[in-house]
C-alpha cells in the first residue's frame, strides 16, 4: 500500500501534481482526481485572474523542462469554487490550494478569503514563483518571507504549508528552518523549479521560451539531487510534525522512493506528468510498489528517513 499522511490527512497514494503542472482548469484537475494519485493541487492562484507570460513559455529538454509560465491562472474565486465542489463530489478525501500574492500585501488577503470560506483541505502558499518579471522568489528573501508568514498565520487558523524554491547552501537550510519552525505550519513542499535556468537550441542559437529572455525554471531529472538534498536537509532541521511534500526530478518509481528515503510523506510530479501525461501516475505507483516489495518494506512509513550515510 502507499497509503501516508500529512498531518491529520491521510492519503490512498504518496503521489500528486506539482502545482503548475495539469491543474488550470476544473477537467485538468478532475483527470488527476481520477487517477491513482492519492491527491491533487490547483494551479497557483492569484486574488485576479491572470494571463501570464508570452508564448512559447515551457519546452521539453534533453532531461527535464523549463518554463516561464508567469503565474497564468483562473484566480483564486474559481479554484475555491473547484474545491467546493471537488468536496461535495469526494467526501473524506483532501486536497491541496495553492496560491501566491503579486505583493506581500496579497497574501493575507488570499489566507482571509480562504479561511472564511467551507475549504477544508490543505493550502500551499507559494513563496518560490520564479517567472513573474521583476518580481524576486520570496524565500530567497527571509526578512520577507518571515513577514509574509505571520501577516498569513494572524488569522489564518486551517492547514497550511509553503512552497519552497531550492537551497544550495546549509546555512540557508539553517536559517529558514528556524523561520518556519516558528509557524503552525501542516507541511513544506520542497523544490519548485531551478530558477532562472537557460536553453539553447543548437540548430538556431536561440534560447527555448520567449519570457525574460530566455531565462525559466528548469525540472525533470536536473533536479533530482537538489530536491534529495532539500528535502533531507529539511527533514533533518523541522519540527516533527511539519510534513514534506518531496518535488523534483521523479521519472521512475526509485526515485520517488529516494524522496522518501530522505522524508518525504507525499510526492508530487512536475515534468514527467507535463511530458508523459496522466498515465505517468499509474507507471510510477506500479514501479515505487515494484521497489517496495524488492526492498521488503510495506508502506512508505517503513522507510520513511531512513536514508543511511557513510
Ligand atoms: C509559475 C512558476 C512557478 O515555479 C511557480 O511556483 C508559480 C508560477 C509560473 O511561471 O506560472
Amino acid at each position: 500500500s502507499l497509503q501516508t499522511t500529512l498531518g491529520d490527512h491521510s492519503f490512498t497514494n504518496v503521489f500528486m501534481n506539482a502545482s503548475g503542472v495539469h491543474c488550470m482548469t476544473a477537467a485538468e484537475l478532475d483527470e488527476v482526481a481520477a487517477s491513482p494519485a492519492g491527491t491533487l493541487v490547483t494551479k497557483t492562484g492569484t486574488l485576479e485572474p491572470r494571463t501570464g507570460n508570452p508564448e512559447p513559455r515551457f519546452a521539453v529538454l534533453e532531461l527535464g523542462t523549463i518554463n516561464s509560465m508567469g503565474l497564468p491562472n483562473k484566480g483564486i474565486d474559481y479554484y475555491l469554487d473547484y474545491a467546493a465542489a471537488f468536496q461535495a463530489r469526494h467526501p473524506g478525501q483532501t486536497m491541496f490550494l495553492s496560491v501566491a500574492g503579486m505583493k506581500p500585501a496579497d497574501f493575507p488577503l488570499l489566507a482571509e478569503k480562504i479561511q472564511a470560506s467551507g475549504f477544508t483541505g490543505l493550502t500551499e502558499f507559494n513563496l518560490s514563483c520564479p517567472n513573474v518579471p521583476g518580481k524576486p522568489q520570496i524565500a530567497y528573501d527571509f526578512e520577507t518571507t518571515q513577514e509574509i508568514l505571520t501577516a498569513i498565520f494572524k488569522g489564518f487558523k486551517k492547514a497550511a504549508g509553503v512552497k519552497l524554491p531550492p537551497y544550495f547552501d546549509l546555512a540557508q537550510f539553517d536559517q529558514m528552518a528556524a523561520l518556519l519552525n516558528q509557524y503552525p505550519l501542516t507541511f513544506i513542499n520542497s523544490i519548485n523549479s531551478l530558477g532562472n535556468g537557460l536553453w539553447i537550441d543548437p540548430a538556431t542559437d536561440t534560447a527555448a521560451i520567449r519570457p525574460k529572455g530566455g531565462f525559466g525554471g528548469i525540472g525533470g531529472q536536473y533536479a533530482k539531487p537538489i530536491a534529495l538534498a532539500n528535502v533531507r536537509a529539511f527533514r533533518q532541521r523541522l519540527r516533527a510534525d511539519i510534513g514534506i511534500i518531496g518535488t523534483g526530478g521523479v521519472t521512475s518509481g526509485r526515485d520517488a522512493y529516494d524522496l522518501i528515503l530522505c522524508g518525504a510523506n507525499l510526492v508530487s510530479l512536475g515534468s514527467i506528468l507535463a511530458t508523459e501525461g496522466i498515465s505517468a501516475f499509474t507507471r510510477l505507483t506500479a514501479e515505487l510498489e515494484a521497489e517496495m516489495a524488492k526492498q521488503g518494506y510495506a508502506t512508505p512509513a517503513a522507510f520513511r528517513g531512513q536514508l543511511k550515510t557513510l
